[in-house]
């Protein structure tokens, strides 16, 4: 039994009002709210424990680098990668994503190596990559998309060829919600001889990963839409890849010795983690995860995806009503638009009425330019979202069609 009134009590900041409205949040795609255990620990943990890890004998010091391993054991599990030498903490997975374009490309990417991302990424999961392109005189390849949301796997013997060193994908859309066929894209860019790296920033929060079974080479996740705090996040990536890799950041931590004239690296995972970590903030990503596996991520999925299918049929129903991404199985996530209307001016009657969506490119402008667009709204759905928070969205947007058209 879902007990969504329990959730819903862990989140303190879901009992807000906005002026007579109760606080209907649909944008945990951009962040996720937190639970009363995790803002606990980080008050706590600044109050009686806070050390720098890695780097005194004293007791608090001892204390935070358990605590800190410790979550890196969590998330290895929560994962199901094999060793913790795999968790490498990050700020964030644009900080994952960029380490690898930048650690992988510097020793592997030469010019005239193809690198593909496909037409739904997140600008997170292209950028970095173009840079790479830059640096290395690479070329860079777009898996593209249809109408529906689809990645057009009919490319994909086209697209990912010999020359191609990196296929760069999402585990999930943050615009479309749509969950490419990982299996078969990560399978074909191994026969090529090609790594696979996965953004899994809205994958992780809706289902159950399993890194070694989705045969991977890297994978990155924010702890912020995770409810755990902002600046943390995590990179997974191969063993025999990382110990390969040359760091990407020089400084405290990452080393094993330093002279003038050479320095030596730590071994795996604090290779790539220079300088003080955001180490509280990674112990309460641990905490979030323990959290989240309270409740049961099956359960969620199961929650999230039944809000969902509320969500879209009640939206459908309006008029004048465009919805962008509708595959099969998708993430609860809707983005879309009422015709002829700005989704600013929408978001804005939203707001007014308590109901929070995102608005704007999504970070994701390709796909605004797939569709001939320059925004989009976007609905998001977490665990905690209700039937209630559903049907204060759909009358919102009712208000908004009405007074906008
Ligand atoms: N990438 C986040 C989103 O999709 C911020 O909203």
């Amino acid at each position: 039994m879902y007990d969504i009134a329990k959730i819903r009590a862990d989140f303190p900041i879901l009992s807000r009002m906005q002026g007579k409205y109760p606080y209907t949040y649909l944008d945990s795609g951009a962040t996720a709210q937190k639970p009363q255990v995790v803002i606990d620990k980080m008050r706590e943990l600044m109050e009686k424990y806070n050390s720098n890890i890695h780097r005194g004998v004293h007791q608090l010091s001892g204390v935070c680098t358990t605590m800190y391993e410790e979550s890196r054991e969590i998330i290895r599990e929560f994962i199901g990668a094999e060793s913790t030498k795999e968790i490498i903490f990050t700020s964030g997975a644009t900080a994952s994503l960029n380490l690898v374009a930048y650690s992988y490309g510097e020793k592997y990417i030469t010019k005239g190596d193809v690198i593909v991302v496909s037409e739904m990424e997140h600008h997170a999961n292209i950028v970095p990559w173009q840079l790479l392109c830059e640096r290395k005189g690479a070329i860079l390849r777009v898996l593209p998309f249809d109408d529906n949301g689809e990645i057009v796997m009919s490319k994909l013997d086209e697209i990912i060829d010999e020359k191609v060193k990196v296929v760069a994908i999402t585990q999930s859309s943050n615009v479309l919600g749509t969950h490419p066929d990982l299996r078969t894209i990560i399978d074909k860019s191994h026969a090529v001889g090609a790594i696979a790296v996965v953004d899994g920033c809205q994958g992780v929060v809706h289902d159950k990963v399993n890194v070694a079974e989705m045969g991977c080479d890297f994978y990155a996740f924010s702890g912020h839409k995770l409810y755990a705090p902002t600046g943390i996040g995590v990179l997974y990536g191969r063993k025999e890849l990382l110990e390969e890799m040359p760091p990407f950041m020089g400084g405290g931590d990452m080393v094993s010795h330093v002279t003038f004239e050479k320095t030596t690296y730590a071994e795996l995972p604090l290779k790539f983690e220079a300088g003080t970590t955001p180490y509280l903030e990674a112990i309460a990503l641990g905490e979030a995860i323990k959290y989240i596996e309270t409740v049961g991520i099956a359960d969620i999925h199961k929650h999230e995806q039944k809000l969902l299918k509320l969500a879209t049929e009640e939206l459908k129903s309006i008029e004048d009503i465009i919805i962008y991404g509708n595959t099969e199985g998708k993430s609860p996530i809707i983005s879309f638009n009422i015709k002829g209307v700005h989704p600013y001016d929408l978001g804005m009657i939203l707001d007014k009425m308590g109901v929070a969506v995102r608005t704007g490119t999504h970070c994701a402008e390709p796909v605004m330019t797939h569709y001939g667009v320059t925004g989009m709204a976007r609905a998001s759905i977490a665990m905690y979202n209700t039937e209630e928070d559903i049907n204060n969205f759909i009358k919102a947007v009712k208000v908004a069609v009405s007074m906008l058209k």
